[in-house]
């Protein structure tokens, strides 16, 4: 199964020249999977919620979406990106920093955020749909399960593992990483689960009124021994696949005494184990 991901700088509050330029880009080359930045519609830096009114949609009938639906048709290939998604809901309207998942078909399925870093919180709200696995077919291999987190929420554990105890077998994650971690940390990640991971950071700055952040690049791409299959440069526009076999991640067995998700003590990570 050929799976990868597009490194690149959206421009801020351009939907319009991000859906040309990755359309673009993604409508060359032959793949089962690519993953695309966090926000990869909209850009990052937001100054009030008014831009992020201009630029969120809908991935019912958004712009953005719906470029992404065409080419996964054209392709036959799935694609998971990093949006800015809006919504009506009883408080009025509402914004989440969400990925979609979609399918050649047509469907879709949407991730929201969990865990906002600094500023975001002041522009989304928490991402209310949780860690869930989906599956996708893929010639020759079957129904693949695939799972959704964005960017910050690497730094929670508990995100990746509650994906992979749900079954995943290829971990997408959407990001705009700032700080230096996240590239070192998806080591542990992939080979505490045992689990593929394919980390789409974007690079570039980001500049609006006295505001400007720099994003790092070096997005991964981590078998579930934690090898780097892929790690990209911290500055330069790249489109990258790497052949895998996502059933490796099905095999949790590391010897011949240790299956590490068997192996897990819950009584002693949650229960009352003390005395
Ligand atoms: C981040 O979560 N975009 C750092």
């Amino acid at each position: 199964m050929k799976i990868g991901y597009l490194q690149f700088k959206p421009s801020l509050k351009k939907p319009k020249e991000n859906i040309e330029k990755v359309e673009s880009i993604i409508s060359n080359g032959k793949y089962d999977l690519i993953v695309l930045p966090e926000l990869a519609n909209s850009g990052y830096l937001f100054e009030d919620k008014k831009e992020l009114l201009k630029v969120s949609e809908n991935p019912d009938d958004g712009k953005f979406c719906n470029m992404l639906k065409k080419v996964s048709k054209n392709k036959k290939a799935y694609i998971v990106s990093g949006f800015c998604e809006t919504a009506i809901e009883e408080e009025g309207r509402v914004f989440y920093n969400s990925a979609i998942l979609v399918f050649p078909d047509g469907e879709f399925r949407i991730y929201r955020k969990t865990h906002l870093f600094y500023d975001e919180k002041k522009f989304f709200k928490p991402g209310n749909t949780g860690f869930w696995v989906y599956d996708i077919n893929i010639k020759k291999l079957g129904l693949i399960k695939i799972g959704m987190m964005v960017c910050f929420d690497w730094y929670f554990p508990e995100s990746a593992r509650t994906l992979s105890l749900r079954g995943a077998d290829i971990i997408c994650h959407p990001s705009n990483l700032v700080m230096p971690y996240c590239q070192n940390a998806m080591f542990t990640r992939a080979l505490e689960n045992n689990v593929y991971t394919i980390t789409a950071n974007r690079i570039g700055k980001d500049k609006n009124g006295e505001k400007s952040l720099e994003f790092t690049g070096e997005s991964v791409i981590l078998s579930p021994r934690g090898e780097y299959l892929s790690r990209a440069s911290k500055d330069k526009e790249e489109i990258v696949f790497v052949e895998i076999n996502p059933l490796l991640s099905r095999n949790k067995r590391i010897n011949e005494s240790n299956d590490i998700f068997e192996d897990r003590r819950e009584l002693f990570y949650f229960g009352k184990s003390r005395n």
